[in-house]
Parts: structure tokens; C-alpha cells; sequence
């Protein structure tokens, strides 16, 4: 951003008059900050944006210009992606298939298979039905296997929907070369906005032992997806990422080979503080002695990570006074369309403009049309 929080807030608030509210706006810069900030303190490591944090296309190109790898979990994100390389070369497509996107969704319908076949992707797995799907569906796949790890004290957890327990993980490994399919990796998620660093170094542990003991079986994995996870500064409770970057190089180092290539797949540490949502106040009562606003944007809309994503955003105003706790809901006809209840603001008066930061992850991705109200408009500043 570069400027001081004040004059970043007049532009915020000059970009909603000129477009409209609400408006999800989108600063490439702390996109790219983001990223350098990553591989500045994780240099073995290499990003693969995880495109479910918010697939918007120019997010993807962005990150696609400062070198950054993909991490897709459907095939129509796959083909975001794909839209950054289509006018290279065949050879020079397929290499950045190779080395630069995982498919990373242990689940895929058939016909997904049939269509992803052809570009030879990275894909990742977790059970034996997947394995046979991939052997008849998408046989040219490389596979990842993904594995259980300990999710406790992350936002959102992952790990009762997936993952191979790692007591099946080796034979999970021999069955694909059984099968004639090749296993390059292995991957786990220690579940989002992590506060838990000691996940990650259990689950580092796992690996290591995974790969020892596949490596005495004849078979040599070759690269480490240490998936997302990575903390976001949403508040002061939240640990630092550079005090995990620190122990993850060192117990990289400690545990494992120097030639493998290790990949992480950060969503939300990449795009959560490069969104900010503006929205207006649409109305207002005073229900049991409090202050009720209504804003153009709620649960369904851009607030929807509040629900989905277990996260909470302050509702901030553009204009001081004297501050009291108020409740703030969507515009919809849902009673769940609560955004808060104990909002601390100042006397708003109808027109009057709020906004949210740190809105950029797991936020409009999940944007609804419900009530017939559109997602917010996108605006894109430093691009
Ligand atoms: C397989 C996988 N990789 C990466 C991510 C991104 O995680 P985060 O946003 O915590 O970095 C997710 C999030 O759900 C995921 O499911």
C-alpha cells in the first residue's frame, strides 16, 4: 500500500462513492507483498497459491507474474490457471502443468478425471477407491498421497474429511505401484488459520517416517506438500507466521533429504488482508434497548466466511463519536443473516458507508445470490 492508513481509507471510501456499495476491494500489492513475505522466510519452499481462498482470475494472475505455483481443487479452477499459459508453447504448458499446479482435491468426479487426464497433472489422493478411479480415469497423473495429521487449535479443520490414516499410508503407496501409477508425493493439512504449530511438526514427523519406510520398501518419494494453514494477522491472538517459517526450516532440515522439492499450499495467508469490503448502512432500529444497523452486504454475500470459515471481521466506521455496542445484519430475509451482535460503533445514520479488512480469504469465494442479491462489485487497486 505504501501510504498512511488515513489516506488509505479516504481512497477506500472514494472507490465506494465512485462504484456503488457493496464493494469488495482488492490490493495487488499486499497480494504480492504476501507472497515475497512467503518465500523470503520459507526459501526451500515453493508456493502454490491454493485458488479456493478466492479464484478471482486477476488474484491468479498476479501471482501467476511473481512466479507463483497453483494449488486447484476443481477442474474449472484448474482452467483459471490454465488461462495464464495457454498461448505458451505445448512443451512449455506441460512443464508448468508438472511443476507448478497440484490438483489438490482427494475427491474427483470421473468426468473430472477424464478431463484432466490429457494435461497429466499432479493430483492428490487418500483412499483405495480414488486410486482405482485415478488408474481408469486419469492414468497419466502423478500422485500425492494425503495423509491425517493433528488439526487441533486451527479456525477450520479439515482432518475428519480427509486424509489417509498413516498407518495405511505405505501400503496406500505400494497399491498405486501396484497398479502402474507413480507416487511422487506426500501431503497433509493441518487445518486453516493454524495457531497449533505444533501440527505442523507432528505432522512432519508422520512424513519423515512415511518416507523412510516406503523408501526401504523400494519406492523414493520425491516431493513434500506441507498444504496451508499458514496464520493470518486477523487479531492479536493470532501467532506469528515468521516465528513458524523459523521452526518449519529447521525441522525441514533436521528430518528430511535435501534433494526432495518441498511445496506448501497457502490460501488464505496470500489474499485474507488484500480484501476490504465497504458497505452502507440500509437501515436502522432499536430492538431490546440496542442499536440495530442493516448494511447492502451480509452472511450470503461477502460476510459469508463468518459462517463458512469460522471468522469473525470487525465492522469498522469511517466517522469518530462516542461508541456503543450494536448489533449489524445482512440485507437479506434471513434471521442468520446476523453479521454481529456486539458491534462497537458510533452513532450511523442511514447512507452512512462501514467496511470490514482483512476480507480477502474464504469471503466472496462463497458469495451467494440469495434474496436475489448480487456478490459485491470487485474493484481492483494496484494492480
Ligand atoms: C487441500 C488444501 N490446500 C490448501 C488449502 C488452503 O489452506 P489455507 O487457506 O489455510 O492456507 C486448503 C483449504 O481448505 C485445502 O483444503
Amino acid at each position: 500500500m505504501g501510504k498512511s492508513p488515513k489516506k488509505h481509507l479516504e481512497r477506500i471510501k472514494r472507490i465506494a462513492k465512485k462504484n456503488g456499495t457493496p464493494v469488495f476491494i482488492l490490493d495487488h500489492e499486499k497480494i504480492r507483498q504476501n507472497y515475497r513475505e512467503f518465500k523470503e522466510s520459507l526459501p526451500r519452499i515453493q508456493a502454490y497459491y491454493a485458488v479456493k481462498a478466492n479464484s478471482n482470475p486477476e488474484i491468479v494472475r498476479t501471482l501467476y507474474r511473481m512466479g507463483a505455483s497453483f494449488d486447484v481443487a476443481s477442474f474449472p479452477e484448474f482452467m483459471i490457471v490454465h488461462n495464464n499459459i495457454k498461448r505458451l508453447s505445448r512443451k512449455a504448458r506441460q512443464d508448468f502443468i508438472w511443476d507448478k499446479i497440484i490438483y489438490a482435491n482427494t475427491i474427483k468426479q470421473v468426468e473430472t478425471l477424464h478431463q484432466l487426464d490429457q494435461y497429466k497433472p499432479l493430483v492428490t489422493y487418500d483412499n483405495i477407491a480414488e486410486l482405482r478411479k485415478i488408474k481408469k480415469h486419469c492414468p497419466h497423473a502423478g500422485l500425492c498421497l494425503r495423509i491425517r495429521v493433528p488439526n487441533t487449535g486451527s479456525m477450520v479443520e479439515l482432518s475428519s474429511k480427509f486424509g489417509a490414516h498413516p498407518g495405511e499410508a505405505v501400503d496406500l503407496i505400494l497399491e498405486a505401484f501396484n497398479l502402474g501409477l507413480v507416487v511422487e508425493g506426500i501431503s497433509f493439512h493441518v487445518g486453516s488459520q493454524c495457531n497449533n504449530f505444533e501440527n505442523y511438526m507432528q505432522a512432519l514427523q508422520l512424513s519423515a517416517s512415511i518416507f523412510r519406510e516406503s523408501g526401504s520398501r523400494g519406492h523414493t518419494i520425491k516431493i513434500l506438500d506441507i498444504g496451508g494453514g499458514f496464520p493470518v494477522r486477523y487479531n492479536n491472538k493470532a501467532k506469528s507466521f515468521r516465528v513458524l517459517a523459523r521452526r518449519l526450516n529447521a525441522e525441514i532440515d533436521r528430518l528430511f533429504p535435501k534433494d526432495i522439492e518441498i511445496l506448501a499450499e497457502p490460501g488464505r495467508f496470500m489474499v485474507a488482508n488484500a480484501g476490504t469490503l465497504v458497505a452502507k448502512v440500509i437501515g436502522k432500529a432499536v430492538r431490546d434497548g440496542k442499536t440495530c444497523y442493516y448494511i447492502d452486504d451480509g452472511i450470503y454475500h461477502t460476510f459469508s466466511g463468518v459462517i463458512f470459515d469460522h471468522c469473525v471481521y470487525p465492522i469498522k466506521a469511517f466517522k469518530d463519536g462516542e461508541k456503543k455496542v450494536s448489533a449489524v445484519f445482512g440485507p437479506t430475509c434471513d434471521a442468520l443473516d446476523t453479521i454481529s451482535v456486539a458491534e462497537e460503533l458510533p452513532e450511523l445514520e442511514l447512507g452512512d458507508l462501514v467496511y470490514a479488512e482483512n476480507i480477502g480469504a474464504y469471503s466472496i469465494a462463497s458469495s451467494t445470490y440469495f434474496n436475489g442479491f448480487p456478490p459485491a462489485k470487485v474493484v481492483h487497486i494496484n494492480r
